[in-house]
């Protein structure tokens, strides 16, 4: 095949991965674990292109800035390097990448995670690659860690590893549960969560509490999600990231992701709490705070925070998987 379509969507995790020990083969400092959801995905098309003398990277129907294309060169490099190494034939072809996000630009939403994980899909399939959901996973890796997780339907578990070959993410049961995304602020953020990540490792001197204690909670919390237990996926789920937001905020100079808006949605839903109704937030590299609920509660949930932005319902989705291309116009 030398044209394939991909469809992957975002994950939210809700235990967190935040710091690297090796940046090159991109892996995580612990292990992390996520819903992948059922909204917000990322379509994208790899056309091999022989007499192509460079990639290029189609975003939302416009050319992509040179940032962006040299990432998906380098990415489209792995994957031609496997594919040579298989011998398959247009293994060093250049290709055109077309990609469509459906989240709004600026909801904190159009992640890296769905575009790595429909790149690696789609990339794998049109330069004639055979990989399972694993090896995808261990790709879409390289391109953005939290890529990982979106090979998974629903909550996966990315284990951390020791090498290339253990670090990649698989299913794990768990509680139903929604999530009610409330969009405080639409705007960019400052600071990459690669350059976030750095800087929290070299200069925060709770990095290694944080580090030593992700790794406690993710036990703590595939525990409680073989058990079923919401309640308590819920609270780690809100420890862990106000952990990582503490160890960010401890930087030099300081990342403060969370802005007062943000901090009035975790008393909101402390509120709700008292309440009866069991509602935990969590946030990643922005202001954006998004709450989980049993799927019953999360209307409830979501009239409670209307008020503080835009609030959108959502469930578990599917794992990123090749589509026919026809669909993809
Ligand atoms: C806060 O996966 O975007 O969302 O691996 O450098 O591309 P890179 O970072 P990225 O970081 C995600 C950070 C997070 C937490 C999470 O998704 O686990």
């Amino acid at each position: 095949m030398t044209t394939a379509t991909a469809r992957a969507h975002p994950n939210i995790a809700l235990v967190k991965y935040w710091g690297k020990r090796d940046e090159e083969l991109m892996l995580p400092a612990a292990g992390s674990l996520s819903l992948t959801l059922d909204a917000y995905a990322t379509t994208t098309t790899v056309s091999l292109d022989p007499s192509a003398t460079e990639d290029r990277f189609v975003l939302g129907g416009a050319a992509a800035t040179p940032g962006q294309t040299v990432q998906v060169t380098r990415f489209l490099d792995l994957v031609r390097a496997r594919a040579g190494s298989a011998a398959r034939a247009d293994s060093s072809a250049h290709a055109v990448v077309d990609s469509r996000n459906e989240a709004p630009t600026g909801a904190g939403l159009a992640s890296s995670a769905s575009g790595f994980a429909a790149l690696a899909v789609a990339a794998a399939a049109a330069y004639g690659l055979d990989l399972d959901r694993t090896e995808l996973s261990r790709l879409a890796r390289r391109g953005s860690g939290s890529a990982t997780r979106s090979l998974v339907a629903g909550l996966g578990i990315w284990h951390a590893g020791d090498d290339d070959a253990s670090s990649f993410a698989e299913p794990i049961e768990g509680p139903e549960m929604s999530m009610v995304i409330v969009t405080v602020d639409p705007g960019q953020k400052k600071v990459s969560s690669r350059e976030g990540m750095r800087r929290t490792a070299a200069t925060s001197p709770y990095y290694s509490g944080w580090v030593d204690s992700t790794a406690r909670s993710l036990e703590e919390m595939s525990a409680a999600c073989r058990a079923g237990d919401f309640t308590r996926v819920g609270e780690i789920t809100e420890s862990n990231a106000l952990r990582m937001h503490a160890a960010i905020e401890a930087c030099e100079p300081p990342i403060r992701y969370l802005r007062s808006t943000s901090v009035a949605v975790f008393d909101a839903v402390e509120q709700l709490r008292t309440r009866g109704i069991e509602a935990y937030a969590t946030a990643d590299a922005g202001p954006n705070v998004v709450v989980i609920s049993r799927p019953a509660e999360a209307e409830a949930v979501a009239e409670h925070l209307a008020d503080h932005g835009d609030v959108r319902i959502v469930g578990a989705g599917p794992g990123a998987h090749l589509i026919p291309t026809e669909e993809s116009a």
